[in-house]
């Protein structure tokens, strides 16, 4: 069982990351300190890194130099127990990618317990208790096309929860949504923000990562170009390019 530190320390730690692609460099020297029960949005435009620092951060890319820590423990050690490590971190991607041939209900389970050994009453317990909290108590045993895109992406949020995690990744959860179910889906995330849950975040959504972001970090050509409050990030943006990228989202009416 992982111990998780109570005091203040990061729940995720990344120093001097350095991830390449066939030889072109994705993530350069990131630094990322994320403490326990804040939110942290990633904004950048598209190619960025946003989501490579997430898959990183997830081990689901192996980082080319730098290290980095979950509750203190170095999870890029090649000693490190992957899947163990990955069992303690949630995540949600733009695509929902819930099994079609399975109930709402049993694609919430399913982790727990093939993974996690829960039994079946204790799985299907908590899996109700959050589709309840997340307002889709009557969907646990509907299929997945039989749910909006936004009730798709709240199950699928269900999901990533039903394991307990320690940090909740979620990569532009909104993207592929109609804009009146995007709402609904931010509307979870904040709960989960008032619940204490620490989450790291990509979005383009600016007024959201405003609204509810503890830490905002611009990233820029794989580098976090500036970091800060929302308010010191939005607000009073310090880099040249930072300003530039913010004038473009408001000049497009996103801020
Ligand atoms: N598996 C891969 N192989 C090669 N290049 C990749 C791979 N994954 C990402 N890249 C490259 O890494 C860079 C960063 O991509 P990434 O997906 O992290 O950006 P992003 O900030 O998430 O962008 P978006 O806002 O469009 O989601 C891009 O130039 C992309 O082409
Ligand atoms: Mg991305």
């Amino acid at each position: 069982m992982s111990t998780a530190p109570q005091d203040g320390s990061p729940v995720l730690r990344m120093e001097s990351v350095r991830k390449t692609f066939g030889g072109s460099v994705v993530l350069r020297d990131v630094d990322l300190e994320v403490a326990p029960h804040t939110v942290t949005a990633l904004i950048g435009a598209s190619g960025s890194g946003k989501s490579t620092l997430l898959r990183c951060a997830n081990l689901l890319e192996e980082i080319d130099d730098g290290a980095i820590w979950l509750d203190g423990e170095e999870i890029t050690d090649p000693r490190a127990d992957q899947d163990a490590v990955r069992r303690r971190i949630g995540v949600v991607f733009q695509a929902y990618n819930l099994f079609p041939h399975m109930t709402v209900l049993d694609n919430i389970t399913l982790a727990p317990r093939r993974v996690h050994g829960a039994s079946r009453a204790q799985a299907e317990e908590r899996a109700r208790e959050l589709l309840e909290r997340l307002g889709l108590s009557g969907k646990a045993d509907a299929y997945p096309d039989r749910l909006s895109g936004g009730q798709q992406q709240r199950v699928a949020i269900v999901r990533a929860l039903a394991v307990r995690p320690r940090l909740l990744l979620l990569d532009e959860i909104t993207a592929a949504l109609d804009p009146e179910l995007v709402g609904e889906v931010l509307e979870v995330v904040r709960g989960l923000k008032d619940e204490g849950m620490t989450m790291v975040l990509a979005t383009h959504e600016m007024g959201f990562a405003r609204d509810v972001a503890d830490q905002v970090c611009f990233l820029d050509g794989g580098v976090v170009l500036e970091r800060g409050t929302a308010d010191q990030v939005f607000g009073d943006p310090q880099q040249e390019r930072t300003r530039r990228f913010l004038r473009r989202i408001v000049e497009a009416g996103r801020l």
